[in-house]
């Protein structure tokens, strides 16, 4: 993956030549609407880098039939004029290690994203740079950040600690804030501004273009907002809108999660509810609110998809367009106890995923399995760009196609899986989920010091019983699937040893001054109550061996 992407040089040069001999009709143009993160300096409201980190909604407001919560009314437009995945998940549910996912094509224990702060190599050739390379003009607005070294040193430490023997909360409790009045439409101004740019783009650019182009839109929204009141070093935790918005939402449609009790919860779960500041009471109305406010901000999103999907009308360029709609994770709003993401449960890493444009089957709902690395051999299939083999994730273009096409491509079937894993903060082991049929199955870590996790998402949606002890043999099958995709074990371990390593250069670099920024970090505090205890565990994590 170091070497610069899935195509040697030599074989570019010789698919480029095919392309251009074959004179067949024009290649559509793409827009992908996505949402993005920012980088702490990017982003006006983020007093930090890593919970600027941003999200769209979770993939299954997008399609539940009937669903009367909000309205989405471009998201619904999408649905009647494309095609919509039932089952699209992200690689990895956190920003960074998401989009490198989409960016390269490759699950995340390839190009070794393991956390907000290690993502792609910066001159890693994505679908965008081989769309340019072949004659499509590229235009993105809003961050990518799928590359290595942004985010704060809260997240980077929380993240290389993991495994210490603490537990310290990160978070500012989550909660919400009302802003602005009836008429405030524009609330997460820097996404106005870009999706303006966008705008703009198509009307006076992209309509004068001979070529095809591919456009990509990165939003921040519905990620929570900073939580400022609580000073600089926390993340963030505020659901913020206007009434504008928050009439939009039917409160009595608001389905309240169920909760497990917290000692029936599983341990890694319990570690993820309590440093994001969730094992504290909540009332049933403080949860309806958060609940609602998300929705509130999943619909200002919407409107911004809507005006990409206006200009591209009003130019006419629609019709020979083909947009993409998805987000790199989701979000639990309270659900399982948590706020954010991280998590292997469907609020988190389940995401939405609507197509439509020339070729595309319209009101299609596709009940596969598909997942983020499926976006890299898409775009090379719009573009005509032969898919390279050794990609993890195969084109949707079949699943798209008006009729649909039993075309088996080089590599055989698109497989009856897919993969998602984490490796970051908020969670005290590495993760990883098949989804496959009705079942969802996660393991952790060796696969041994931890309780896997086995839901059917056909009897239990809500994945509240965890079913793995009642059918051994589906746990055994699906373990063996897994590990003939991923040799986990492995990885975990070294990403065991990649977070110590780490931390120890951070610690070296800091000299004296150690004790002093450790204690200060996110999780002060907790941390100040008793330093010199954490410090010892820290001590400790340092002697054992991985
Ligand atoms: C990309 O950058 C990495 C360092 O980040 C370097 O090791 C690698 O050789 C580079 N690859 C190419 C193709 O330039
Ligand atoms: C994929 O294959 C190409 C050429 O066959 C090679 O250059 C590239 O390094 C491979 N990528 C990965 C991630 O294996
Ligand atoms: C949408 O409706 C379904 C039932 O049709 C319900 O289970 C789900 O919770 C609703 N979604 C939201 C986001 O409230
Ligand atoms: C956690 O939430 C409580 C309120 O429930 C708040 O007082 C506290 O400051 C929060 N802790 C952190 C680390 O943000
Ligand atoms: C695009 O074309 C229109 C007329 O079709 C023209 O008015 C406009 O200036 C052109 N824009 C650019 C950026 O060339
Ligand atoms: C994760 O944290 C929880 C809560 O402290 C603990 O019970 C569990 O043993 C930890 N798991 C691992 C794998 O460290
Ligand atoms: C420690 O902190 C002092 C004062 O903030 C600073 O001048 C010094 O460079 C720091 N040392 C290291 C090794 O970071």
């Amino acid at each position: 993956m170091r070497s610069g992407g899935p195509l040697g040089r030599a074989g570019l040069a010789l698919l480029l030549m095919a392309a251009a001999a074959s004179g067949e009709q024009p290649r559509p143009s793409v827009v992908l609407v996505a949402c993005d993160s920012m980088s702490a300096h990017d982003a006006p409201m983020s007093l930090d880098g890593v919970r600027s980190c941003r999200k769209i909604l979770d993939g299954r407001l997008t399609f539940y039939p009937g669903n009367q919560t909000v309205d989405l009314p471009f998201i619904n437009f999408m649905k009647r004029h494309g095609t919509v995945f039932l089952n699209a998940y992200t690689n990895s549910p956190i920003c960074c290690p998401s989009r490198a996912a989409m960016w390269s094509g490759l699950f995340t224990h390839l190009t070794e994203s393991w956390n907000n702060f290690k993502g792609l190599d910066p001159n890693y050739t994505t679908w965008m740079d081989l769309m340019e390379k072949y004659g499509y003009h590229t235009q993105k607005y809003g961050k990518l950040d799928y590359t290595s070294g942004h985010h704060s040193v809260s997240n980077r430490v929380e993240a290389w600690t993991r495994d210490v023997d603490f537990l310290l909360r990160q978070e500012g409790r989550p909660m919400v804030k009302l802003t602005g009045d009836r008429k405030r439409v524009r609330v997460m101004e820097k996404d106005w501004q870009n999706t303006d740019k966008a705008v703009h783009w198509i009307k006076e650019e992209a309509i004068n273009l001979t070529q095809p182009f591919v456009l990509y839109l990165g939003l921040n929204l519905p990620h929570p907002y900073p939580s400022p009141y609580m000073g600089e070093n926390f993340g963030s935790s505020t659901f913020l809108t206007s009434p504008y918005w928050l009439e939009k939402v039917a409160y009595e449609a608001i389905k309240i999660p169920k909760w497990s009790s917290l000692s029936e919860m599983h341990p890694v779960d319990y570690y993820s509810s309590y440093t994001k500041n969730c094992t504290g009471e909540f009332t049933k109305q403080e949860v309806r609110n958060i609940r609602a406010f998300y929705y509130a901000m999943c619909a200002e999103t919407d409107a911004m998809l809507g005006e990409i999907i206006s200009a591209l009308r009003d130019t006419g360029l629609l019709k020979k367009t083909i947009v993409i709609f998805t987000a790199d994770h989701g979000e639990l709003a309270m659900e399982h106890r948590q706020f954010y993401k991280m998590s292997m449960y469907e609020g988190s890493s389940h995401v939405p995923l609507l197509v439509m444009g020339p070729g595309v089957e319209e009101q299609q709902q596709v009940p596969n399995v598909v997942s983020l690395v499926d976006i890299y051999p898409t775009m090379l299939d719009i573009a005509r760009i032969p898919v390279p083999q050794n990609l993890s994730g195969y084109s949707l273009i079949p699943l798209l196609r008006e009729k649909a096409e039993n075309e088996v491509s080089p590599r055989g079937p698109r497989p009856s899986w897919v993969l998602s894993e984490f490796h970051g903060c908020n969670v005290n082991s590495s993760t990883y989920m098949l989804r496959t049929g009705k079942w969802k199955y996660i393991t952790y870590s060796d696969g041994h010091s931890v309780l896997p996790q086995l839901f059917d998402l056909s009897a239990d949606p809500d994945e509240l019983t965890n079913v793995a002890i009642k059918f051994p043999v589906i746990v055994h099958s699906l373990d063996k699937k897994l590990r003939s995709v991923v040799n986990y074990p492995k990885v975990s371990s070294s990403v065991q040893e990649y977070n110590k390593r780490q931390f120890i250069s951070w610690k070296q670099s800091l000299g004296q001054n150690y004790s002093n920024v450790i204690a200060n970090l996110r999780w002060h505090q907790d941390w100040l109550k008793e330093p010199k205890k954490y410090e010892n565990a820290i001590d400790k994590w340092l002697r054992q061996r991985v």
